[in-house]
């Protein structure tokens, strides 16, 4: 099920000032509403033409922003009139792509590839192209050249323009082969108040800041997302409030570096200052928020998670690597005790908090040294959980000119010998839960067992127990009875 964020009478009350006779408003977002308006008076024909509604499917790859992004544009185009589906030959088909590692930009190659029969048998079907990948100009100069069935390509700063660039493709070059290409190189201004939709009803992710400016020496996000922009805290607050109003019990607030949220604001204000905001709202039960650099992860900040009753106990905290010269290298400024200091920091403030990571392994120049460095710090810090990369070489980073580039083979085996240990020490961990009473907020049927449903606790563990779907969206109180690796079995304790 998937739910609008702004409620659908405010929405309509945008469309229903908007004349499209009259030439598009230059100001945002009524002019993206100008161009809503006129492709629902397409919509609706085609509708008749067809006899079903118009169709479309959108497929998301890579973070958490990715997946946010997705929702405005399920947003625009569900009020447009176009229905979601799965199908991947839909009327409408869009990637939301990533470029952080190689692989998923191969991904999206071979779907493009794909696709390429099946816009032969359909070539109403409009194809376009969005996302972090984008931004880079050697990905859209190839698929200019290789891959001519691609309508609409535009970027990570002009999402909020979809509506226009649709308009443009199908008002007026509807039979053209032309690309319509519209990626920019800096930083837009945030556009508020366009709709979006979400794919839970009672949680949701909300974005508080765009883009990063650490240049982690192997990432290539800043580049393609570019400088960090924070919201103005009222919009967020505005936002999540109404999102509350809707049924909202659970907000994750996004960020490639939530601490540092604010620094950039005409009235500066920080992270942990806008937590304690957004606390304040009536209704919101559990807040969430990633990414968190270390270096930036505030004594303020710890604080306020220590006295919290709504933020959840669980902290994502990327490593990339326990090695200090590793660490120096990949330009992250803190070394390895640094981060086992904060580390405990934390789990003196919040002793029961969880704590995942990201780790990279093989970056130029790694030795079996500073792999044990990190395997070390996994042994001391024993996170719950960890997403384990193979260095990908982003051209463009600083990272990829450095020499020493680390064998495959020699990768591979310190890769495995890591992901090994990752899992033993996240299932002894889970082990160590079972018995005990949580609170989870309750997120759908199990997709394996229907009598089932599944949901999450504070710390983030999925648990499984026996429950109707009328408990979906609801917290409920779960005796976790047994760990099964990645998940618990459970049974609710009725009051
Ligand atoms: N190679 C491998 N992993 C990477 N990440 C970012 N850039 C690269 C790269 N070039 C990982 C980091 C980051 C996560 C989102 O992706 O661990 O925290
Ligand atoms: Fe990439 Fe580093 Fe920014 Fe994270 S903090 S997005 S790893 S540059």
């Amino acid at each position: 099920m998937r739910r609008e964020v702004m409620n659908r009478k405010e929405l309509e009350e945008q469309l229903a000032g908007i004349d499209i006779t009259l030439p598009p408003p230059a100001k945002e977002p009524q002019r993206q509403y100008y161009f809503i308006k006129k492709l629902r008076g397409f919509a609706e024909e085609k509708k008749k033409e067809l006899g079903r509604p118009l169709y479309a499917n959108i497929t998301t790859f890579g973070c958490q922003m990715n997946a946010r992004d997705s929702e405005k544009i399920a947003g625009i185009l569900q009020m447009i009139g176009y229905q979601e589906t799965d199908a991947e030959e839909a009327d409408f088909v869009l990637y939301n792509t990533c470029t952080v590692r190689e692989n998923a930009n191969l991904k999206v190659y071979g779907r493009l590839g794909q696709l390429k029969r099946v816009k032969k048998e359909n070539p109403h079907m409009v194809i376009a192209l969005c996302g972090c990948m984008m931004q880079e100009k050697t990905v859209v100069d190839k698929i200019k050249k290789s891959y001519r069935n691609v309508d609409i390509i535009f970027g990570t700063h002009n999402l909020f323009k979809l509506a226009e660039l649709l308009a443009a493709k199908v008002f007026d070059r509807p039979e053209s082969k032309k690309m319509i290409i519209d990626v920019w190189d800096g930083e837009a201004e945030i556009v508020e108040e366009l709709p979006n939709e979400r794919k839970y009803a009672f949680k949701s992710g909300i974005n508080i800041m765009f883009g990063c400016n650490n240049f982690c020496s192997y990432c290539i996000v800043p580049y393609v997302r570019g400088r960090e922009r924070s919201r103005e805290p009222e919009d967020i607050l505005t936002e999540i409030r109404r999102m509350v109003q809707d049924g909202v019990v659970e907000v994750m607030l996004l960020g490639q570096n939530v601490n540092s949220y604010g620094k950039n604001l005409k009235e500066p204000i920080s992270f942990a200052q806008l937590l304690e905001r957004v606390e304040q709202i009536d209704g919101l039960k559990r807040i969430r928020f990633m990414t968190s650099h270390p270096k930036d992860l505030s004594d303020e900040l710890i604080a306020v998670m220590g006295r919290s009753e709504k933020i959840c106990k669980q902290l994502h905290l990327p490593l990339q690597s326990g090695s200090s010269r590793l660490l120096r290298l990949m330009n992250r400024h803190y070394t390895k005790e640094d981060y086992l200091c904060l580390v405990e920091k934390i789990r003196k403030a919040v002793p029961d908090i969880s704590l995942t990571t990201d780790i990279i392994v093989g970056f130029p120049g790694e030795t079996d040294e500073d792999f044990e460095e990190t395997m070390s710090v996994v042994e001391q810090v024993r996170y719950d959980s960890a997403f384990t990369f193979i260095y990908s070489r982003r051209t463009g980073t600083p990272a990829a000119q450095m020499e020493n580039q680390v064998p495959e083979e020699i990768v591979k085996k310190r890769f495995d010998r890591l992901l090994e240990r990752v899992q033993e020490i996240a299932a002894e961990k889970t082990q160590k839960e079972a018995g005990t009473v949580q609170e989870v907020l309750v997120e759908e049927v199990s997709e394996k067992d229907p009598s089932l449903v599944t949901g999450r606790t504070s710390q983030n563990y999925l648990v499984h127990f026996p429950g109707s779907p009328e408990l979906i969206g609801k917290l409920v109180n779960v005796t976790l009875q047994e760990s099964k690796g990645f998940y618990f079995v459970g049974e609710q304790i009725k009051a």
